[in-house]
């Protein structure tokens, strides 16, 4: 990595591509997934290693309860497994794990692994790494709109109060600065519902590699391409 370029304050990543991963081996989606949780373990070390402040991952979109029960049987399974060993973990990687999403429809055992990983993190300073679960882009600028109406509502404020920068405190991602860079592997081009208000400005990197295969190199790479970018916010350079 040249050390005098500027490493992205937050990164965000769409996990795709372990059911393709799968099914070339000729094993179960399932194993996919299993073999992706392992990959996400690793990149947010890589990650944190790499100076990355925060690491936004889309684990599971609100259009992802369209698959059949028993594969999201074993995606929330995994993020329990997930949830446990980070536990263990976080404080000594000092990572810490925050979420974006409708958590209330988690059951009982996933919101408390969530609410101790929220306590946990609240006492530490590194890495951020923000896992999306139930999370969708739509649902966020609602959820952020219906909270803001209720605060108008109740006299807090008025319609005039409401600024971008107002509007922002109400979205899962309140306090973070936009993502510079979103990767998205698996081989396809769209946003598929993740980040819509955060992303306005992200540079996109797309890979065909399949999120199972994703290493640190391919994080160095995408980092490489986002260097070599000319960012101009619609200015002139
Ligand atoms: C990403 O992999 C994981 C989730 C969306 C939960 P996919 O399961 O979408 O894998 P492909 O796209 O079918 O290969
Ligand atoms: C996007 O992947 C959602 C997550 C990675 C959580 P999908 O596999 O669900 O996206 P589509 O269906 O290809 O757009
Ligand atoms: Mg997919």
């Amino acid at each position: 990595m040249e050390e005098n370029l500027k490493i992205p304050a937050h990164v965000a990543l769409i996990l795709d591509g372990n059911g393709r991963w799968a099914k070339k081996r000729g094993l179960p989606r399932q194993m996919g997934h299993k073999k992706g949780c392992e990959t996400v373990e690793q990149i947010v070390e890589d990650a944190a290693r790499l100076g990355i402040q925060y690491l936004t991952v889309y684990g599971f979109s609100t259009e992802n309860w369209k698959r059949p029960k028993e594969e999201v049987d074993t995606i929330m399974s995994l993020l329990k497994a997930y949830l446990l060993e980070a536990i263990d973990t976080m404080e000594r990687d000092n990572v810490r794990l925050c979420f974006m999403g409708d958590m209330s429809v988690l059951n009982d055992e996933l919101k408390a692994l969530v609410d101790h990983c929220n306590e946990i993190s609240a006492k530490l300073d590194g890495c951020q790494c923000n896992i999306c679960i139930n999370y969708g882009g739509r649902a966020e600028i609602v959820q952020a709109a219906r909270r803001f109406a209720a605060d108008c509502a109740n006299g807090n404020c008025s319609p005039e109060d409401l600024t971008e920068e107002t509007f922002e405190t109400y979205l899962y991602s309140q306090g973070i600065p936009s993502p510079e860079l979103l990767i998205r592997p698996g081989g396809e081009q769209r946003l598929s519902n993740f980040l819509l208000w955060q992303c306005a400005y992200s540079e996109f990197y797309y890979t065909d590699v399949l999120w199972p295969d994703f290493s640190k190199e391919e994080l160095q790479k995408a980092i490489l391409a986002f260097q070599r970018r000319n960012r101009r916010f619609g200015g002139l350079s």
